[in-house]
């Protein structure tokens, strides 16, 4: 499977930015994290990664996902999560499942009560959120059993 891993903005630099909230691993462990979840199911998946700052670059990327039959998305969309409904559009129409995915538990960042909605959440399968890079395994693993029983 064609499982695309898209990060929005200010996720380029994971394992830097605030570890004591995003965590001290960047995107270079998830590969080990995925083989250890899926043992040899793990064999059936070729992940990609993207990043982008921009709304537009990332709705670019998804619509070109789209066209090279790409089976799925586990998305992180960071801020854009919460304001962005050209992203929300985008989703509703490209057809591809997406699994929404935060490092950080945004539910429990109750100081911040803008993280608590998402635009986004309605297009896709389901949220993983609060397990560090493990939420973005646990995607793709979510993805898996959506996309076989489909
Ligand atoms: C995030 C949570 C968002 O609220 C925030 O804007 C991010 C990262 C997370 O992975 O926990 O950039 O999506």
């Amino acid at each position: 499977y064609d499982i695309r891993i898209v990060n929005g903005p200010n996720l380029g630099h994971l394992g830097v930015r605030q570890p004591e909230i995003y965590g001290s691993q960047g995107m270079q462990a998830l590969p080990e994290l995925v083989a250890k979840l899926l043992g040899p199911h793990s064999a059936d998946v070729r992940m990609t990664v993207f990043q982008s700052n921009g709304e537009g670059a990332l709705i670019d990327y998804l619509e070109k996902a789209r066209e090279e039959g790409a089976h799925g998305i586990v998305l992180n969309a960071g801020a854009y999560t919460h304001t962005s409904l050209a992203l929300a559009d985008c989703l509703a129409w490209i057809g591809l499942p997406c699994v929404e995915v935060h490092l950080s538990n945004v539910l429990a960042r109750i100081d911040e009560p803008l993280r608590q909605k998402s635009h986004i959440g309605k297009h896709c399968i389901g949220v993983i959120s609060g397990f560090g890079l493990t939420s973005y395994a646990l995607g793709v693993q979510a993805l898996l059993l959506h996309i076989e029983k489909t």
